[in-house]
């Protein structure tokens, strides 16, 4: 007898119902008259003196979580029934929050909008180069500091293979393979064995533009960038070259606008100067263009470089770079 309450427990514990028909087919099975459990209270009757007590009591308790069992999965079957009713299909869904553009990413396609303009088309390289895309067809000679172990972070056993430390090197993988004329501009991540800090880090992000054709002169090159600083910067920036030294470029120039914060007059941000320097320039040196099989008797061009993260400062002001590969919300947000 025992035995058989038991069982009857555990198969109660585990019912479930999907309609009321359902629960009332159970009610029936297990509580009517001729259900399961009135049927042991009629056995009751044959159950030994000394044990009816306590099967008396565990009887009683079979029958009350049997019906309590009843009852909760008719108020289940009911709440669901109520909670349909309540979904209003009609409502407006709720809007789905879209993900904002990268600040660097705004700030590229805003270069790309303004040199594609001038006629420039993207051209992309490996991140992962070899020593003479990177270095020698650039015309770095072999003891070049800029190839020192400090700076460039070289793959390990193969002295050959490199991450790209400038974006320079997609002009000679395009070079190589086009003819002139060639109007590119090559945006990507270059990396730098650099300590990071909010003025430095190991990998940041340039644009390298290249323009070949015959007949390309520094006033091309000028009047190139003056169209981009003040598309960019607003109409009333102007730029000043100052002489520079590049090993790809010849004669090479860096770039400043006057500082938009102080207007020129100088100020904290522009150190006084009232110019903000903002990319390297320069006319092609025949070097390059014949190391790409360009004959530089006949074609010239010109090349310039700048990093996203400095005229994303320059135009939002973002004080630590390092801000820009952390991936913190609050301050991605305010790019909407
Ligand atoms: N590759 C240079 C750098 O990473 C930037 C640069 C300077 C690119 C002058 C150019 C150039 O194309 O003409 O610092």
């Amino acid at each position: 007898m025992k035995e058989k309450i038991k069982h009857l427990t555990e198969i109660i514990n585990t019912l479930s119902a999907k309609s009321n028909d359902e629960v009332e087919a159970l009610r029936i099975k297990y509580l009517s008259k001729k259900g399961e459990i009135s049927e042991l209270f009629n056995e009751f009757r044959t159950v030994s003196n000394d044990q009816k007590r306590e099967v008396g009591q565990l009887l009683n308790k079979l029958r009350d979580d049997a019906q309590n069992k009843i009852n909760e999965l008719k108020t289940a079957l009911a709440e669901t029934a109520s909670n349909i009713e309540k979904i209003d299909l009609t409502r407006t869904p709720d809007t789905i929050p879209f993900g904002t553009r990268h600040p660097l990413s705004l700030v590229k396609n805003e270069i790309f909008d303004i040199f594609s303009r001038l006629g420039f088309v993207a051209a992309e390289g490996p991140e992962i180069e070899d020593d003479w895309h990177v270095f020698g067809s650039l015309n770095f000679p072999p003891e070049h500091p800029a190839r020192d172990m400090q700076d460039t972070f070289f793959i390990e056993r193969h002295p050959d293979i490199l991450l790209r430390t400038h974006t320079s090197s997609v002009q000679t993988r395009v070079m190589m393979k086009q003819k002139p004329p060639i109007r590119i501009l090559c945006p990507g991540r270059v990396y730098r064995n650099e300590a990071i800090s909010a003025r430095a880090h190991c990998f940041f992000h340039q644009v390298e533009g290249l323009y070949i054709d015959k007949n390309v002169s520094f006033a091309d090159l000028k009047q190139a960038l003056l169209y981009f600083a003040k598309e960019m910067f607003g109409e009333n920036t102007e730029i000043r070259l100052r002489p520079s030294y590049f090993p790809f470029t010849e004669p090479s120039a860096e770039m400043d606008i006057s500082c938009d914060l102080c207007g020129g007059k100088g100020c904290s941000f522009c150190k006084n100067t009232g110019w903000v320097e903002i990319l390297g320039c320069g006319m092609v040196d025949p070097n390059v263009l014949e190391n790409c099989n360009i004959d530089s008797k006949v074609y010239s061009g010109y090349a310039f470089g700048m990093g996203i993260e400095r005229i994303t400062n320059l135009k939002y002001r973002v004080k630590d770079l390092r801000m820009f590969s952390e991936n913190d919300i609050r301050f991605l947000n305010q790019f909407q």
